[in-house]
């Protein structure tokens, strides 16, 4: 089948080429010329484990192809697909779907056939009928349908996320849209997949669903963690014990410094905000955005209390700036306002991220960008671990400790143990876990 795929960021460029790759022929349209030419390149203007080679491979077989032009795009397209960004809206936090709307247009007025719209990218319950509403405004002679078909892909593993999914959601009430979107997904590989047919706003819906229940569930061991630290538990023990409960499961507990990226800060902001205009308050939604924000500046005061309680004048190491490993993604990562609370204190920051340095100084200034975990170590006062990044779970901790000036380790993903760590002359503090962390313990004697 012919799929034009509009917006070739972290979905639609991962969407199109794994599409491509699958056996479609794919044109995907971008209205970001660097962007269109950097590809035509084989340069990827992204950080995807894997994409680059998913991407040039099928260019060089004439399955992918990269264009500002949606017009020739579109002509003999079965389906185009939508992926352009919904960020937040700066003033309210509602999803900003004027790029969607934008498309939308476009695709009116220059399609040349009959053609199912696809929305991948998440948007807001009711959408589909405002692209749909669009479409036929233009009073083109042609059919328009528009059909929900939400993405789950994770960055950094968007790739395995899209070819081995674990079910395709084709959100749609008319019959023909539904078969096109079918016969788009009906590839090898995808036999076992369970295909949801749902409704186009259940379709909408089930995505923020997804996305909210997901930040619930890393914020509720977040706070879990917190809890443990006060009692003397281990919250990876709880969570692998809570995790074999097949009604829990084991993923997604991981506790950290608070969630980021482009999705769940945005998608529960925007459902607590779809469900307020509904005269509906998603009270646990909104708590998870509380605690989470709250999470964010509370490991920054960690910090401090590691330092004594004081960093002014004191120079800080920070590992990782991505909002999480294997993504050069910096959207709503813990780091900007962890080293932004740590220069406001008074502390000088030195950072390394394997992929996201670039993204990074766009936002983050006043500090050191240093060439690996062991410069940024230069002399400072304390490391702190802040993304999971592979490179960090295996530092030659001696040699880390021998370029320091100071003895704290904070390791916010909680990589190591205590044990390795003391080993290599460190003052080890981390999150959830009695035996290293100082709250507890200070608590604890102070109880004596
Ligand atoms: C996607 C989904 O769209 C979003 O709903 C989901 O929550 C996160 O993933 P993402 O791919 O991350 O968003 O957005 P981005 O990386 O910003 O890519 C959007 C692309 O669309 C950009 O390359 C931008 O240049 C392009 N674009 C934007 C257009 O081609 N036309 C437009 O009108 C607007
Ligand atoms: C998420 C959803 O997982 C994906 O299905 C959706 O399509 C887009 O949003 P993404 O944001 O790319 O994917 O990454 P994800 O791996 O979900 O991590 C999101 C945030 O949660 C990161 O900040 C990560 O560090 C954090 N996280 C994740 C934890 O703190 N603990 C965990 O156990 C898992």
């Amino acid at each position: 089948m012919k799929i034009v795929v509009i917006g070739s960021g972290y979905v639609g460029l991962v969407a199109g080429a794994c599409f491509a790759a699958l056996g479609h022929n794919v044109v995907c349209v971008d209205n970001n010329s660097a962007k269109i030419r950097a590809l035509r390149d084989g340069a990827m203007p992204i950080y995807e484990p894997g994409l680059d080679v998913l991407v040039v491979e099928n260019v060089e077989v004439a399955r992918l192809e990269f264009t500002e032009d949606l017009r020739e795009a579109l002509i003999g397209a079965d389906a185009a697909f939508i992926a352009v960004g919904t960020p937040p809206r700066p003033t309210d936090g509602h999803a900003d779907m004027k790029y969607v709307y934008a498309v939308a247009r476009d695709i009116a007025e220059q399609a040349s056939g009959d053609l199912v719209v696809v929305n991948k990218s998440t948007v807001p319950v009711g959408t589909g009928d405002e692209v749909e509403r669009l479409l036929q405004a233009a009073n083109r002679p042609f059919r328009f349908s528009v059909v929900s078909n939400p993405e789950f892909l994770r960055e950094g593993v968007a790739i395995d996320d899209f070819m081995t999914p674990d079910r395709i959601v084709i959100g749609s009430e008319d019959d023909w849209a539904k078969d096109v979107v079918s016969a788009v997904y009906n590839l090898p590989g995808f036999e076992n997949t369970p295909i949801l047919h749902t409704s186009r706003r259940s379709a909408e819906l089930l995505k923020y669903a997804a996305n909210a229940f997901l930040a619930m569930k890393i914020t509720f061991i977040n706070e879990i963690a917190d809890l443990c630290e006060a009692v003397g538990g281990d919250v990876r023990d709880v969570a692998r014990g809570i995790g074999m409960d097949s009604r829990i499961g084991i993923k997604f507990l991981n506790t950290g410094p608070g969630y980021g990226g482009s999705c769940f800060p945005k998608d529960t902001l925007a459902i607590s905000k779809t469900a307020r205009d509904y005269r509906i308050q998603l009270r646990t939604i909104e708590t998870v955005i509380q605690v989470n924000e709250n999470r964010k500046r509370a490991m920054a005061l960690r910090i401090v209390d590691a330092c004594g309680g004081n960093v002014r004048g004191k120079t800080i190491a920070v590992l990782g700036l991505a909002f999480k490993a294997d993504t050069d993604d910096m959207r709503d990562s813990p780091s900007i306002p962890l080293i932004q609370a740590l220069q406001d204190f008074g502390a000088h920051v030195r950072a390394y991220d394997p992929e996201a340095m670039e993204n990074s100084k766009k936002l983050l200034t006043d500090l050191d960008y240093c060439s690996d975990a062991y410069e940024a170590a230069d002399k400072a006062h304390a490391v702190v671990i802040l993304t999971e990044w592979n490179e960090f779970k295996n530092l030659n901790l001696k040699q880390l400790r021998a370029r320091t000036s100071g003895r704290l380790l904070v390791d916010l993903r909680n990589l190591y143990t205590e044990d390795e760590v003391t080993a290599a002359d460190f003052d080890y503090w981390c999150i959830g876990r009695s035996a290293a962390n100082r709250p507890f313990k200070k608590q604890y004697l102070a109880a004596e």
